[in-house]
């Protein structure tokens, strides 16, 4: 029988923080993702891996999935979280926020409206910083997604990631962590509601191929993952009247899906507004993978924290 990868060492983050996907290297991203199956299969074997270690959870924004994950990741390591809920730097400057929870705690997660906050906790935190979601980057959520892109293909290359939507955190997350595994990404959104162009060049930079369109049907023409996500993000509530009408023909319904390969599989981050981005048909199809895609936030995080704080 295998031994657990917990016999040998832990390959240690080039960066000193995770503030969005280019942090983590193309080499280190597959050793997480390795590490992450072999906590999923062997979670016992890592029970005291971070024995005493805290975490500390910001979050300027909701969440189900992200904040309790983080903190059952912690806890099943042999660590505990502690967590603070609210707008970050409104009491008191940023750079006295950081230098408080450094004091106290091995590690910062932090859910943010703007990617600056991120940027400013990194700078003035001696322990890691991860972004839990900001503006800009969701890079959790894509380790999770290409962990079960992964596991359902056993390979990255030669497969074409179609994202159906508002070229958003989550666009530009997919764009460079599936993107810079190997994985075609092909991004179809409303003209006006593509991808940031910094985050574009990067991309291109980073050596990743993509192709951007307008239309659904042409993006998910033989694609091995559909994905999507929500028209309206957190902080865009008084859009989302303006948005339904924008994207309404960007919709991932069974119809779109027909046009994929055979063994397709849908995903979405969630939370999911069904009936609008993606109909129920869909979220429930024997194509759909996402809970796996949920249950692997908690693995691919727990091989976050190993690298980052061990
Ligand atoms: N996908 C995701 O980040 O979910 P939460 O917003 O519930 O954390
Ligand atoms: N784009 C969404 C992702 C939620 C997990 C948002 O930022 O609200």
């Amino acid at each position: 029988m295998a031994t657990s990868l917990v016999e040998q060492p832990i390959l240690k983050m080039s960066a000193p923080d995770l503030r969005g996907d280019l942090d983590l290297t193309v080499e280190e991203t597959r050793r997480l993702l390795e590490l992450a199956i072999d906590l999923k299969r062997n979670a016992s074997a890592y029970a005291t891996a971070l024995q005493g270690r805290s975490l500390s959870l910001l979050f300027e924004k909701p969440s189900l999935r992200t904040r309790l994950t983080f903190e059952l990741a912690i806890q099943q390591l042999g660590g505990y979280a502690v967590s603070s809920i609210g707008m970050i730097g409104d009491r008191e400057p940023l750079k006295d926020v950081a230098r408080n929870l450094d004091r106290w705690t091995q590690g910062i997660v932090a859910r943010v409206f703007s990617q600056e906050t991120i940027e400013g906790l990194a700078q003035w935190s001696r322990v890691p910083v991860i972004n839990a979601l900001s503006d800009l980057y969701h890079p959790c959520q894509a380790l999770a997604d290409v962990q079960t892109v992964l596991e359902r293909f056993g390979h990255f290359e030669g497969l074409k990631l179609a994202y159906i939507g508002d070229g958003n955190n989550m666009a530009h997350s997919l764009l460079l962590t599936a993107g810079r595994l190997g994985m075609h990404v092909a991004i179809a959104a409303p003209n006006g509601y593509g991808p940031n162009p910094d985050v574009l060049s990067a991309a291109a930079n980073a050596g990743v191929q993509y192709t951007l369109t307008s239309d659904p049907a042409e993006a998910a023409n033989g694609a091995h993952v559909v994905y999507t996500d929500v028209w309206a993000s957190m902080g865009q509530e008084t859009e989302a009247e303006e948005r339904k009408r924008v994207f309404a023909g960007f919709q991932v319904d069974d119809v779109l899906m027909a046009q994929t390969a055979r063994n397709a599989i849908f995903l979405h981050c969630l939370p999911a507004k069904r009936g609008q981005e993606v109909t129920d048909s869909v979220m429930e199809s024997a194509q759909s993978a996402i809970f796996d895609q949920a249950e692997n936030r908690l693995h691919a995080q727990k091989a976050l924290l190993l690298m980052l704080l061990r």
